[in-house]
């Protein structure tokens, strides 16, 4: 359920109307449910409730440490990519032992990091990374746990660019590869090996592919165990896609926990899961205000005061999401279509095409629908637009949890050499 309706013709974030959260904040801002947030990461626990089991939040959907606490409180563990992940969680509040960490290329230093912080395994992409990470336990005096991601040579069927379990995408140890990295891995004196990892997309809106994956996964396992290697951790990844048009068909959570439970049920693997998109997208939204509104030929654009540096899945995917009022107009006023835009100088600063929009007035206030996951993050400051604002709403409280940058801190960070 939406934690964003009208009432009385004004959208609310739960208990609070949009507009008194842009008083304290000003446009653009993303806002955020936390009751969302629970109850979503609870409909994916709940639903592996039976298994012995770990909903490892991805981190990189929405990674304000205000999230993660409100997470960490509910019992979540979390995925994380990179030491600046690491460390964001760990200063939310969770612990080492609830954190998997994931990526292509770990450097030295973020091993170091996550294993001397405490770490429940990292998931091995490549040959040379064991070694590595074998090289860094080793000059800490300890053990790293690990796994290895495991690339099912799987098509996700979603967009281009967020495919990973693909033979030729850059993640993960080819499956045929995999039985003689892990011997070789339960050889190593500073590894421990847990078990298996793969994730093979995200946005991912039919459970067929994670069925492929996940049987693969599940022979695999076998087949390990099997010649006598330690497999007691499956981690089946996230990439559980959501409704970004009304009316999309999308699995259930539950659907997909089902699946898990049909497949892993009968085992006694410990199950992993990564959901990050699914707990967050639909918990958040952006809001943003109209500058004005012109016309070029054949078109009326309205230009609002969020740009592609804000949001960038519009322009990145072609991403499709849902924009309106935030004080809805009288029903008798006819809908117009016009192309939305963002001020940034750039053509692809465009967020959408012929949409049916009310007359809007500059000032005026309209929101992104389902912008929790993937916006803030992407967030940058390309044309010296201070970073984007976020705030959090829990029933009628309030708080901003990441106040705008300044311009005058955002230029306070270069240097000018003292030479010139
Ligand atoms: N685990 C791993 C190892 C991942 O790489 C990802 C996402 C996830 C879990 C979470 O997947 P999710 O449940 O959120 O689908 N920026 C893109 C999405 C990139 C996803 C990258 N990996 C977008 O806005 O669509």
């Amino acid at each position: 359920m939406s934690h964003f309706l009208y009432r009385a013709g004004v959208l609310h974030a739960e208990d609070v109307p949009v507009p008194a959260i842009i008083a304290e904040t000003d446009s653009p801002v993303y806002i955020y449910s936390a009751t969302s947030f629970r109850q979503r990461y609870r409909a994916f626990a709940l639903g592996l409730t039976g298994l012995d089991h770990l909903v490892c939040y991805a981190v990189k959907a929405n990674s304000n440490q205000a999230i993660l606490r409100l997470l960490a409180d509910q019992g979540a563990g979390f995925d994380v990519v990179s030491g600046g992940e690491y460390a964001r969680v760990r200063a939310a509040g969770a612990r080492g032992d609830a954190i998997v960490f994931s990526g292509v290329g770990k450097t030295g230093t973020e091993l170091r990091q996550a294993l001397s912080g405490g770490v429940r395994h990292v998931n091995v992409e490549s040959e040379p990374e064991l070694e590595l990470l074998n090289d860094v336990a080793a000059g800490l005096g300890c053990v790293a746990p690990a796994s290895l991601r495991v690339n099912p040579d799987v098509d996700a069927a979603t967009h281009e660019k967020i495919s990973t379990g693909r033979a030729g995408d850059k993640f993960g140890i080819p499956l045929a590869r995999v039985p003689a990295v892990f011997a070789h891995a339960q050889s190593l004196t500073h590894v421990e090996m847990h078990g298996i990892a793969v994730h093979i997309g995200s946005q991912i809106t039919s459970l067929e592919p994670f069925a492929a994956a996940w049987q693969k996964i599940a022979a695999l396992a076998g087949e390990l165990r099997a010649s006598g290697l330690p497999v007691t951790r499956l981690d089946l990844g996230g990439g559980l896609g959501v409704a970004y048009r009304p009316g999309e068909p999308v699995p259930a959570i539950s659907d997909f926990c089902d699946l898990i439970k049909r497949l892993f049920g009968a085992s006694d693997f410990t199950i992993e899961i990564e959901p990050g998109r699914n707990i967050a997208a639909e918990s958040g939204i952006l809001v943003a205000s109209v500058i004005l509104e012109k016309t070029i030929p054949q078109t009326r654009l309205l230009v609002l005061d969020a740009g592609m540096n804000d949001f960038a899945r519009p322009s990145l995917y072609d991403a499709h999401h849902t924009v309106m009022p935030v004080i809805a107009k009288e029903a008798d006023l006819p809908n117009q279509t016009v192309d939305i835009v963002g001020p940034v100088c750039e053509s692809a600063d465009r967020f959408g095409r012929r949409r049916p929009l009310p007359p809007l007035d500059p000032g005026d206030l309209v929101a992104f629908s389902m912008a929790g996951a993937y916006g803030a993050v992407m967030a940058s400051e390309y044309n010296s637009r201070p970073l984007v604002a976020e705030a959090l709403v829990d029933g009628d409280q309030l708080c901003v949890i990441r106040p705008r940058a300044t311009i005058d801190t955002m230029i306070a960070r270069d240097i000018i050499p003292p030479w010139m």
